[in-house]
């Protein structure tokens, strides 16, 4: 295959985090969701440079990266580097095998919010790493092949996630998906969501709560299968509810979700204790986000409430982010 040549030397790229609001680990099971976008961003800058000697340098400080190195073509054949460096080297092996080229790479990143607040910041990592390499070397790949190469990416790093975060990296707005071959992904047009978002104080390892979750489906087949089930009747009765504001029924479904997640063992005190709290504060519904085990609990208020729900939950310590949702997805800053 001819090598490309890059037709900038540095591009500069973002892409938000994301949270869902329904549809969380039912997803994983050939399920559905609806997940939003949140203006919080990741910025990765792009640097080619030509040498004879191809390097991939990579500086992230949220993961403890600085001036990490390694030889671009061990990266491509290989594709088997852990830890921190990994989502952006699985990202750069897989441009490579379908685009060769031969200059070194220097890749920086940075962050609006901190990888511990679970709000996705490996699927931002690994949309702007593939839509930087695309435009860096202008081979302009369309999101649905941003998306299938990221898909990859992931699976290579992790060997499992429903790609429901990745596309909201891509696509950013607020999506209905659907993890069946090949996936759908429907960006809604939707209302501004009174949404507040609570960080609960613990970060949680994905990984570890889809395979506890993933357990306890196997080992009770007459009971967790049907939670999934309920749970992806949640997102369909969800996805009118958010299309037409109808911002008493989403809460309401919203707080079933939340009961489901609790019954599959992945809420924990500080995530309950927000929730109830802003049940009492009269919450049309509210909810953890994700995979759960910590990180963030979404809440549906009026802006009238927010203030003072958000003066309650400060004072008991919780970190109320200041962020908005439905933001613009993976862009050239
Ligand atoms: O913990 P988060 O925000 O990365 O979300 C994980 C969501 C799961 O449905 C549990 C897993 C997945 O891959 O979608």
């Amino acid at each position: 295959m001819p090598a490309v040549s890059p037709v900038h030397s540095r591009v500069k790229v973002s892409a938000p985090g994301k949270l869902f609001l329904l549809g969380e680990h039912a997803i994983v099971y050939n399920g559905i969701c609806l997940i939003t976008a949140v203006d919080s961003r990741l910025y990765m800058t792009l640097e080619a440079e030509p040498s004879t000697k191809q390097i991939l340098t990579i500086t992230a400080p949220a993961v403890g990266l600085d001036h990490w190195q390694h030889p671009l073509h061990e990266i491509a054949e290989t594709n088997q580097v852990s830890g921190p460096a990994s989502f952006i080297a699985s990202c750069v092996a897989l441009f490579h095998r379908q685009f060769p080229f031969n200059v070194s790479l220097k890749i920086e990143t940075a962050s609006d919010f901190a990888a511990t607040l679970g709000l996705g910041s490996s699927s931002a990592t690994v949309a702007t790493a593939l839509f930087g390499l695309s435009s860096l070397f202008g081979v302009g790949l369309s999101h649905r092949q941003l998306f299938d190469m990221g898909v990859d990416a992931i699976q290579q790093v992790q060997h499992l996630g429903s790609g429901a975060d990745l596309a909201a990296a891509i696509w950013g707005g607020t999506l209905y998906y659907a993890n069946h071959t090949p996936r759908e992904i429907v960006p809604l047009d939707i209302p501004t969501l009174p949404l507040m978002v609570v960080y609960s104080g613990q970060k949680a390892g994905t990984v570890n709560y889809v395979q506890q979750v993933r357990q306890l489906h196997d080992s009770l087949p007459h009971i967790v299968p049907p939670i999934i089930e309920l749970m992806l009747t949640l997102v369909e009765e969800g996805r009118p509810a958010l299309e037409n504001a109808d911002w008493p029924r989403l809460g309401q479904l919203m707080n079933i979700q939340h009961g489901l997640l609790h019954a599959i063992g992945v809420d924990t005190a500080p995530l309950a204790d927000i929730v109830f709290q802003a049940r009492a504060a009269g919450a049309y519904g509210a909810k953890l986000s994700g995979a759960g085990g910590g990180d963030c609990a979404i809440i549906l208020i009026t802006p009238a409430e927010q203030q003072l729900l958000s003066e309650t939950l400060t004072h008991a310590g919780y970190q109320v982010l200041p962020l908005s949702v439905h933001a613009t997805g993976v862009r050239l800053e």
